[in-house]
């Protein structure tokens, strides 16, 4: 409309005397000016459309200039943090905020802060920003959890943990942990709140704990005072709430920092004295522990005390080391009470210190191995055993060099059974594997126990246990190694014992394809005749390691080839392996006949037997385990170079694709 106006104008300028002109150039230039700011929208969208751009452009480059400041001050805010330093990263974040305000691990990483110091309603309000800026942030949550929880808020810190597990299913075992700790300290809080309401009924065993701790924090006595009013206060703790009031006035500290207590511990030769504040010490910490999480917490979170035990429970007073060993098993006893033991203790000194025990021959030692096997059935124990195994593996290779006629043979049966367990889980087999010392510890034990295999026939077979984890892990140290092992369990395979004799066979079954010369000496010494006669009368695991066995020697041996052909007439008990729904049984007894196979003439003995017809179906199945499949294969096609008849067999059964898929496949793979 308007620019209409203006040609209009414009055409009426052109007939207008000059003078008047100025005024209506005047005009001219009003009306043009409307008409270009009018337009931008209507008119020229490109226009428009630039100037956004521009500005959007504009502002990301103000973003992206931002960002790198604020990432700078989000680094300098961390340099800060992991000094310690809470007060000036929280200032570096809040500066950071500033460049820009919706970068939310800025908010996580102050919320952090505003918990170092205590300040949780800020981290709560940080957290809640974050939230905005990412609704799915997991850490904001965490961080809130934790401030809930200092703010003993449990319903809402409980309710974090579980919006992160609904975010990311995957840390359920870390949430669990977290649910855990909101729990204990719930309990405990009710406890403290339960403790306090006794105090100020004034009943008397409250009072008298209560009295009793004021006595004890006074310094300078003599050394049976304390001793004394130790025990009274132990007699004290018959249920949760006195142990709770330990806790709630200062027990764990007057205790600690108590000077003459301090000096009783630090002796490294004790007194009668010294003996006796010590083992009145410890039976107090098992009395103020029992049944009561938040105790058994402070005592294991406390540096002095974490450190001491492992050294107490290796201590030469006879009283001090049962004492410690009383409280650790007390502590074992519950999934949160292990987890305490297990990551604050030093693992390396608490294995040394329990293994020990073995010299005890009485009840000790066995409470002792009970001990770790319940540590060590817990995963947090098998990772931290890992994580300091060249510490470890010194002390569990001082147990192999025991002499067993002089060590209780059950416990240290035990302790053989952790180490086979432990040596289950792959990281740790290959340490123990490779530790020439390890090995040579095990080989050297083997041969003592087989001096009286009736008196250390348990031992034997869990050691078989062990060694055959560790022959798990090819290469072996030493082919010498692997040598002398596979000689011991050569001589076992004469003893009576079916158990010791299933494992020696284990053991064979991984060791004897380390060398010729090995197979040579067990064919000699008639390993064939016995694993025939497992695989005729053994039960299923000694099959198992039987027919391995023979695969093994029969595949680069010959004379084992032959043993077996004069052994097994007729192949009757491989030819019924192969019917047998135990792939492990099929597929090494298939290897074993191809292997047979080589000899000359045993092919065409078989010319009337249905064995292509077995082997075909073998090849072709749809078993789980491809082995099985290419076992057959081999088999089939060892059957057909060394007997050409056998081809013509196979054509009628239309065998040869199925023959040719299989090799195919062992081709491919
Ligand atoms: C606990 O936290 C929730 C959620 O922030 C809040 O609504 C509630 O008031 C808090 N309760 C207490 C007792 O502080
Ligand atoms: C080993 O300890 C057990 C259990 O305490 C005990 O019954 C056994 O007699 C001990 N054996 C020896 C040889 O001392
Ligand atoms: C070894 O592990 C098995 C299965 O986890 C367990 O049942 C057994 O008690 C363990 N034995 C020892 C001595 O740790
Ligand atoms: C075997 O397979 C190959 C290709 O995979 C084919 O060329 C050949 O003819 C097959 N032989 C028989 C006997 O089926």
């Amino acid at each position: 409309m308007t620019c209409l106006l203006i040609y209009n104008l414009f055409a009426f300028l052109v007939c207008i005397p000059i003078n008047q002109r100025v005024v209506f150039e005047i005009c001219f230039f009003v009306f043009m000016n409307t008409c270009v700011l009018q337009n931008a929208d209507e008119l020229s969208p490109e226009a428009f459309l630039a100037s956004v751009e521009k500005d959007a452009k504009e502002r990301a480059k103000r973003r992206r200039e931002n960002k790198v400041l604020a990432d700078a001050l989000k680094e300098e805010g961390n340099e800060a943090f992991v000094k310690g330093d809470y007060e000036t990263a929280i200032l570096h974040y809040s500066q950071g905020l500033e460049k820009l305000k919706d970068m939310k691990v800025l908010y996580t990483n102050r919320a952090q802060a505003y918990i170092k110091l205590g300040d949780y309603q800020k981290a709560l309000g940080d957290c809640d920003w974050a939230l905005k800026c990412d609704e799915k942030c997991t850490k904001a949550y965490f961080h809130m959890g934790k401030a809930h929880l200092a703010l003993k808020n449990y319903s809402a810190s409980r309710e974090c943990y579980q919006k992160i597990l609904e975010i990311n299913p995957k840390l359920q075992a870390q949430m669990k942990e977290h649910l855990n700790q909101v729990h204990l300290q719930e309990k405990a809080d009710l406890q403290e709140q339960e403790a306090h309401e006794l105090l100020d009924s004034g009943k008397d065993t409250a009072v008298t704990t209560k009295n009793l701790l004021e006595s004890l924090s006074k310094p300078d006595q003599m050394p049976l005072f304390y001793a004394g009013g130790m025990e009274i206060l132990t007699e004290m703790m018959k249920d949760c709430t006195e142990r709770t009031l330990f806790r709630i006035h200062g027990g764990f500290r007057i205790i600690s920092d108590n000077e003459v207590i301090r000096r009783c511990f630090s002796m490294t030769g004790k007194d009668v004295v010294e003996e006796t504040i010590c083992v009145s010490v410890l039976k107090l910490w098992q009395a103020v522990c029992s049944e009561n999480e938040e105790n058994q917490r402070l005592l294991m979170m406390h540096p002095d005390w974490a450190r001491l035990v492992p050294s107490l429970l290796a201590s030469r007073v006879l009283a001090i080391q049962q004492e410690s060993l009383a409280l650790l098993v007390q502590l074992a006893q519950t999934d949160n009470g292990r987890s305490l033991v297990i990551s604050h203790l030093d693992l390396t000194r608490l294995l040394e210190a329990l293994l020990s025990f073995l010299d005890f021959l009485d009840k000790k030692a066995n409470t002792a191995m009970g001990l770790l096997t319940d540590l060590a059935l817990d995963e947090r124990f098998q990772v931290r055993f890992q994580a300091n195994l060249p510490g470890a593996l010194p002390a569990l290779i001082g147990v192999l060099k025991r002499d067993p006629k002089v060590t209780n043979a059950s416990a240290l049966c035990q302790c053989i059974a952790i180490m086979g367990n432990l040596s289950a889980e792959p990281a740790t087999r290959k340490h123990m594997a490779a530790c020439e010392d390890f090995g040579d510890a095990c080989l050297g034990f083997l041969a003592r126990c087989e001096e009286d295999l009736d008196l250390f026939r348990e031992i034997t077979y869990t050691l078989l246990g062990l060694i055959m984890n560790l022959c798990l892990q090819v290469p072996f140290v030493s082919e010498v190694w692997a040598m002398e092992v596979s000689r011991r369990c050569l001589t076992l395979l004469n003893c009576q014992d079916g158990g010791i004799l299933t494992r020696a066979a284990g053991v064979l079954s991984r060791t004897l394809s380390s060398s010729l010369n090995i197979i040579e000496e067990a064919v000699r010494t008639g390993v064939v005749k016995k694993m025939i006669k497992f695989l005729k009368t053994g039960g299923q695991t000694a099959s198992h390691y039987a027919i391995k066995t023979l695969a093994v020697c029969t595949n680069s041996y010959h004379e084992a080839r032959k043993e077996v052909i004069r052994l097994d007439k007729k192949f009757c008990i491989l030819m019924k392996l192969l019917s047998s729904d135990d792939e492990i049984l099929v597929g090494n007894a298939a290897l074993c006949l191809g292997n047979c196979m080589e000899v000359p003439k045993v092919a065409s003995s078989l010319l009337k037997t249905d064995l292509v017809l077995v082997l075909l179906k073998l090849a072709g199945s749809d078993s789980q385990n491809s082995a099985v499949q290419l076992n057959a294969g081999i088999a089939l096609g060892k059957l057909c170079t060394a007997e050409p008849r056998f081809t013509a067999q196979l054509r009628e059964l239309h065998g040869m694709e199925i023959l040719n898929s299989t090799v195919k496949y062992i081709q491919d793979s």
